[in-house]
């Protein structure tokens, strides 16, 4: 076996083979299945790049119908579920409510047959429809209102948006929130996805899998970032105050939200096509005085920081986008594990189809042999004796 280098983030060190998506980060292309991102943007809707992603081809429109018919059919939530979630504190994160909801439904779900296609089916149709449902019921719950039940005769995205703001959506913001979803469906093996997979590789059940990749998704590093967006252009407020608020992050070595990514060194694909999607919107539904001051970001950080190939990345435009779409901020990453479930699930069926277990090795930095100190002859790293009480009531 040959021994690498350590890298810290695992960076350049592939950790699995995957023919699910591919990213060129010099030249900002990001593929599905072969497939350029921004022709799935044009074209594909929100579930066929899901059956693309999960099944490896885009699927025929008898079995779209089908996949389709079988996600409206399952999108409700069990009352027990529901009863589940009155109990979450209205001030808990959306995501942590995510998480919990997701792993519940292995309580709910629990026969666990990784060999039966037929139970692999019933895992990603009930995941797809469910996750949506349980966002928008949790921030109905949070306002102390009953859910919105989901309506059969909407499609996915556009049932997701009824669900939320209670009421139905304007056709093209529903297109638009479809396109982010299929924006955000895949992207290699990013955090949660290796998150996702190593729980997969256990052999564990889909539902535990997805609900450890939520949380991972959950950190402002990875798409929690979109979140702390929209908080720093609030706090930069005009377009004046981006050079001074860019100019003082540089002096503090600060990272700038929603810039930099570990593989693309130029504009993430995705960001121009949201970028795109953002004008659309405010042609239609009035501009936000946001946009220019993220505009004037993009234009400073290109020219302080493009030599390090430091440009905006997915979570840029995004949190511009949902907020006129009326999502509110803290269900901006919820919103993207909706997309993201997709990915997961074609991670998951993809490890499940050639697994062995995750178990890297690690190098060893601490002592060896180390002598046995009695409990009361303790010290603290300062040189204080441990107070002997403390050690007996935490045993
Ligand atoms: N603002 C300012 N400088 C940056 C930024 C940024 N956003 N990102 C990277 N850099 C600089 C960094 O200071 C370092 O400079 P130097 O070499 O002089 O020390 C260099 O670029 C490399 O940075 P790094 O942190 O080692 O890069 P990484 O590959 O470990 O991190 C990242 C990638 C996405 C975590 C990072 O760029 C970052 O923290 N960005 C801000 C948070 C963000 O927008 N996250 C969303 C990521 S994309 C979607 C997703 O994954 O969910």
């Amino acid at each position: 076996m040959t021994v690498c280098e350590y890298r810290p983030g695992l960076e350049g060190v592939p950790a699995t083979q995957s023919s699910i998506s591919y990213v060129d980060g010099q030249n900002g292309i990001l593929e599905y299945r072969g497939i350029r991102i921004d022709k799935l943007a044009k074209h594909s809707t929100f579930l066929e790049t899901s059956y693309l992603l999960i099944w490896g081809q885009l699927p025929t429109q008898d079995e779209l119908d089908e996949f389709e018919h079988e996600i409206r059919y399952h999108r409700r939530l069990k009352y027990r579920i529901r009863d589940m979630m009155k109990c979450f504190p209205e001030s808990g994160h959306p995501m942590d409510a995510l998480q919990a909801c997701a792993a519940a439904l292995g309580l709910f779900y629990s026969r666990r047959a990784l060999e039966d296609p037929a139970y692999i089916r019933a895992a990603v149709v009930r995941l797809l429809a469910k996750i949506p449902t349980m966002v928008a019921a949790f921030q109905l719950m949070r306002k102390g209102n009953d859910p919105v039940q989901p309506r059969d005769d909407l499609d996915y995205s556009a049932n997701f948006l009824y669900m939320l703001n209670e009421r139905e959506p304007d056709p093209l913001a529903a297109m638009i929130f479809d396109v982010c979803l299929n924006l955000h469906a895949e992207h290699t093996i990013n955090a949660s996805t290796f998150s996702a997979m190593v729980t997969a590789s256990t052999l564990t059940d889909p539902y535990a899998v997805v609900a450890s990749a939520v949380g991972t998704l959950a950190g402002p590093l990875h798409g929690g970032a979109n979140e702390e967006v929209i908080m720093m252009l609030e706090e930069i407020g005009s377009v004046e105050n981006v050079e001074p608020y860019l100019d003082k992050c540089l002096e503090n070595k600060s990272k700038i939200m929603g810039f930099g990514h570990r593989v693309y060194k130029v504009k993430d694909p995705r960001a121009t096509i949201l970028q795109e999607l953002a004008e659309k919107l405010f042609e239609k539904f009035g501009r936000d005085h946001y946009y220019d001051i993220a505009v004037e970001l993009e234009r400073l950080v290109e020219a302080k920081l493009g030599h390090k190939g430091i440009y905006p990345n997915v979570d840029f435009y995004s949190g511009l986008v949902y907020s006129k779409l009326g999502i509110p901020t803290d269900l901006f990453t919820p919103v993207f594990a909706i997309a993201r479930v997709a990915g997961w699930l074609a991670h998951w069926k993809e490890q499940l189809e050639a697994n062995r277990i995750f178990r890297p090795t690690q190098i060893y930095t601490g002592i060896h042999n180390a002598p046995y100190i009695p409990r009361g002859e303790r010290q603290t790293a300062e040189g204080e004796p441990v107070v002997p009480e403390l050690v007996a009531s935490n045993p």
